[in-house]
């Protein structure tokens, strides 16, 4: 007999019950109703216009797949590849600056272990994607909040504050540019302010910039932080998003900084790596042949956007109000409640559901502190999308 009862790691968490938006989600369904969903982000599962299968399957019959050839920061022609992915984003990267991992989230556990002891602490530009907080606790890592606001028209990074969050045990600043959902951009000059920040108090600095090819105004590229050498930084990306093939499976760590701080990172990352050599001989053999179709993955997904962004432009309503987005796949849409009335994003989402079979995602899924926010993603077929957006208008009206 076992002298106290088996528990697991308290990391874990305390329960898997789905929330209240799945459970009506799950009921409305079992009713037999179809969904309006606005919150697909699949760009497989959407309805784009995809490059031939030929274009994605070919080149993964590749004889050099017969060969099993482990590399610890993964293959070198792979990464020559993506320097010249940069190139053509007007960015000189040096292959050997880069890491390659199976996926942008194994990349960001990694950065976290390198940088982090158990319980220190990541600062996250908030709202943000959700699962950086789920990533940093499975790594014993604390999270703390930096706000980007929606002021004079623009989300923005609120640099002002940015000090004053910094804790003794914060060990690296998160930013997601393009964000989600926000949509917000970091221009050159924050890249610059956030630098002096993260040398100032010893911290470093992780971009994840997995969007950064989807500027909704194509005459205004999103700057990449590869080319940031005033503090120690990470650059995350992958193909889930360039090319829009999550199932590929291929990510990378861009390492740039002082010399000696970023010679140091990439010795230990390796060393990570070396113990898992997650890509995959398919892939990082089929890089060269994709990228060459760069723009035919990526041009159906802009077209998608841009369309769902200026039908959201065109739309005027009392209580309605599009936070409008620089560049990514997500809209935010500002609901302002009746006076006096308890409405929040999540009884907005619930109703929506539940009365027009519309699916769209709640602010606080992705801390908003501000009430009311909802969030659409545009990759959402050009009809659904207008339709679900009409229904969501309705239900507003009637509300007011
Ligand atoms: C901002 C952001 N970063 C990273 C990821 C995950 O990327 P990957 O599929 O490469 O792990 C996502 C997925 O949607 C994302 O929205």
């Amino acid at each position: 007999m076992s002298l106290s009862p088996f528990r697991f790691a308290i990391r874990m968490p305390s329960d898997h019950r789905v929330n209240s938006l799945t459970q009506t989600l799950q009921k409305v369904r079992s009713e037999g109703h179809s969904i309006l969903d606005l919150t697909v982000s699949n760009p497989t599962r959407c309805g784009l216009d995809r490059p031939d299968p030929s274009i994605v399957l070919d080149p993964l019959c590749a004889p050099a797949n017969l060969t099993y050839a482990p590399a610890s920061r993964g293959d070198r022609r792979a990464r020559v590849e993506i320097a010249q992915y940069y190139y053509t984003r007007g960015y000189t990267v040096n292959p050997d600056d880069l890491i390659l991992t199976s996926s942008t989230s194994e990349a960001y556990s990694m950065v976290f272990r390198l940088t982090c002891d158990p319980y220190d602490r990541i600062l996250i530009a908030s709202p943000s994607y959700p699962l950086i907080h789920e990533l940093a606790a499975l790594n014993d890592i604390k999270t703390d909040a930096f706000p980007i606001h929606w002021m004079d028209d623009h989300w923005r990074s609120d640099l002002d504050k940015l000090p004053a969050c910094i804790r003794p045990t914060t060990r690296a600043l998160v930013c997601v540019s393009p964000n989600n959902p926000t949509g917000s951009v970091l221009s050159h000059s924050d890249y610059q302010r956030i630098s002096a920040c993260c040398n100032a108090h010893s911290i470093a600095l992780i971009v994840d910039e997995v969007f950064a090819d989807y500027p909704l105004d194509p005459s205004r590229p999103v700057p990449s932080s590869v080319d940031h050498a005033e503090c120690l930084t990470f650059t995350l990306n992958g193909l889930s998003k360039v090319l829009s093939l999550p199932q590929a499976k291929l990510s990378w760590i861009h390492v740039s900084g002082p010399d000696h701080l970023k010679s140091r990172a990439l010795e230990h990352l390796e060393h990570m790596a070396d113990h898992y050599l997650s890509p995959n001989a398919f892939t990082i053999n089929a890089l060269s042949a994709w990228f060459a179709h760069t723009s035919r993955f990526q041009q159906p997904i802009l077209q998608r956007i841009r369309n769902n962004l200026n039908h959201l432009s065109n739309l005027h309503q009392p209580g309605f109000r599009v936070l409008r987005p620089d560049a990514g796949w997500y809209a935010c849409i500002q609901v302002d409640p009746r006076p006096g009335a308890s409405q929040t994003d999540e009884s907005i989402c619930l109703n929506l559901l539940e009365r027009y079979h519309t699916l769209v995602h709640p602010g606080f899924f992705f801390d908003f502190d501000q009430p009311g926010v909802l969030v659409l993603s545009l990759l959402t077929p050009e009809n659904t999308f207008s339709k679900g957006i009409s229904n969501l208008m309705e239900s507003i009206a009637k509300a007011l």
